[in-house]
């Protein structure tokens, strides 16, 4: 049985005092829930968000990491770094990453190579822009992320990286994928995970659905069979709007 994640990723927002609120209010509004819960401040919130959810079922997640252990590397933060705060899980390959600051697959790849030998959980990102959707060339595209982002990755450590479906055109458009279109990718990256590992460790990987996830659609999006989760941008930054999508 996969149990569904639902993560939060914050992107450039919320300074510390706003990330303590937020935690406050969050932790007042949840109650038990069998889902997993993530939230992924920025790096500068990281350390009072760990504080403040020392007790917490609520866990921590970086959004970027570097690939390198130490040195020098100007403005990179180390997997060890993330560990040492008590962070769990980290984003790789976002859109934003992938499309702002040029990041490529072979530099995601590393990536999660690296929080893989180091314990923490890649949200590896894969997901077609516009243009290629309407190309037909989604599922290629996917396909390739998919290969290139798990090269070197072991059997046995395939299931701990989740990953995250994200359509480019639906991040913070307001746009979803239909929950069968959403589906049908997620189905395909099983399929290709079948391929890369085996069918019993593709079963067990958390396939997470994200772009323009809310309250009013998370609950269509998660009943679909191959979706385990949700990647939550905009609407993961109002305690309200995160809690009914975590109780969707
Ligand atoms: P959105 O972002 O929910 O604001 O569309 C999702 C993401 O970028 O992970």
């Amino acid at each position: 049985m996969r149990v569904p994640v639902i993560a939060g990723n914050w992107k450039m927002n919320k300074n510390n005092d706003e990330t303590k609120k937020f935690i406050q209010e969050f932790e007042k509004l949840m109650g038990e829930t069998e889902v997993e819960v993530v939230i992924c401040p920025t790096f500068t919130s990281l350390a009072s968000a760990a504080q403040m959810l020392s007790n917490s079922s609520v866990k921590l997640g970086a959004q970027n990491m570097s690939w390198e252990d130490e040195g020098a590397f100007t403005g990179e933060v180390s997997a060890e770094m993330l560990l040492d705060l008590g962070v769990d899980f980290v984003i790789l390959g976002h859109s934003e990453r992938r499309q702002i600051f040029n990041e490529k697959d072979e530099i995601i790849n590393k990536k999660v190579v690296k929080a893989l030998e180091k314990g923490l959980r890649p949200i590896l990102c894969v997901g077609e822009t516009l243009e290629e959707r309407e190309d037909k060339k989604a599922f290629e595209i996917v396909k390739d992320q998919l290969i290139k982002g798990f090269d070197n990755v072991s059997k046995n450590e395939a299931s701990k990286v989740i990953v995250a479906y994200e359509p480019v055109w639906a991040i913070g458009t307001g746009k979803t994928a239909s929950p069968e279109d959403a589906n049908e990718m997620a189905s395909f990256v099983r399929s290709i995970l079948k391929e890369l590992f085996t069918e019993a460790i593709s079963e067990e990987i958390i396939i997470q659905y994200g772009g323009s996830v809310k309250p009013a659609n998370v609950e269509e999006i998660m009943n679909q069979a191959d979706i385990d989760g949700a990647l939550v941008g905009g609407a993961s930054l109002k305690p309200k709007d995160f809690i009914e999508i975590v109780n969707f």
